[in-house]
């Protein structure tokens, strides 16, 4: 398999757009994102979990919107934020510290580290999200395996998953439009505002190739994981997915 991180780690890539990430990401999505990951931890939180892991959490607007949701919970939720870049997460962490995340919030902890080999015990977490972060973890890159199975090492039988991430539509005609707008408009439009063009060049490649909401289901099953429900957003542009440890 071609591993894109030999010639261009994502490591380095994201270091580089940490501070327009969050910018470029509204506008590419419309605005959308933050319903979607509102969307995502209202169906993480349904079960009470007690300790939740946000994988890849980036500059931190999921394990945000998990403690906003879960501020008034009648159960204690501890929350870790985990990422292998330092910079994405100081970015979070400095969000954490705004006035209003400040306040009343439970406490998010920020680790850094890979997913591969991930610092926690074995059947630690009690559910699991990962927002936009899965398709790095196995879209051409060699280590997919090792990232599925800390995965899973890491959440405890029947514990949940929740993955939101960009998808292949099914409709033919939304398909030629995402397409286009995955390969004349973003790579453009996101290099111009960040000042990289290859890192969005590749997350556009990266997007317009991954899988439709069916074969990423197949890929979790596969990887011990039992798909409990899933959603098609954006029609179809866009996925949610609900599943659980075997
Ligand atoms: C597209 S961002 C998603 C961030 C956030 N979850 C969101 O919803 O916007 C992907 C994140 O995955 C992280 N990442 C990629 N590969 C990783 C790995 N092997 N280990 C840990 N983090 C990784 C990147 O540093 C980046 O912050």
């Amino acid at each position: 398999m071609k591993d894109f991180q030999e010639d261009f780690p994502l490591h380095a890539f994201y270091g580089d757009i940490h501070s327009t990430y969050d910018r470029v990401n509204r506008i590419f999505t419309f605005g959308r994102d933050r319903s979607w990951r509102r969307r995502a931890a209202r169906e993480l939180l349904q079960n009470r979990p007690g300790r939740v892991l946000d994988l890849c959490t980036g500059t931190g607007d999921f394990v945000l919107e998990l403690a906003h949701q879960s501020a008034h919970a009648s159960n204690e939720v501890d929350l870790t934020g985990f990422d292998f870049s330092s910079d994405m997460l100081k970015e979070a962490q400095r969000k954490q510290s705004e006035p209003q995340n400040r306040k009343r919030l439970p406490q998010i902890r920020f680790i850094e580290g890979d997913a591969g080999e991930m610092p926690f015990e074995d059947d630690h977490f009690d559910s699991m999200g990962i927002t936009f972060g899965i398709r790095n973890l196995v879209y051409e890159n060699s280590n997919a395996s090792k990232h599925l199975s800390e995965m899973k090492r890491v959440l405890r039988p029947g514990g949940q998953l929740v993955v939101l991430e960009s998808s292949k539509p099914k409709s033919p005609l939304w398909r030629l439009f995402n397409d286009f707008y995955l390969r004349f408009i973003l790579p453009y439009l996101g290099g111009l505002i960040s000042g990289n063009l290859k890192a969005y060049q590749y997350l556009s490649r990266s997007s317009k190739n991954y899988y439709t909401i069916g074969e990423m289901g197949v890929l979790l099953e596969v990887a011990g994981f039992k798909m409990i429900r899933s959603r098609s957003l954006f029609l179809g542009s866009v996925m949610l997915l609900v599943l659980e440890k075997r």
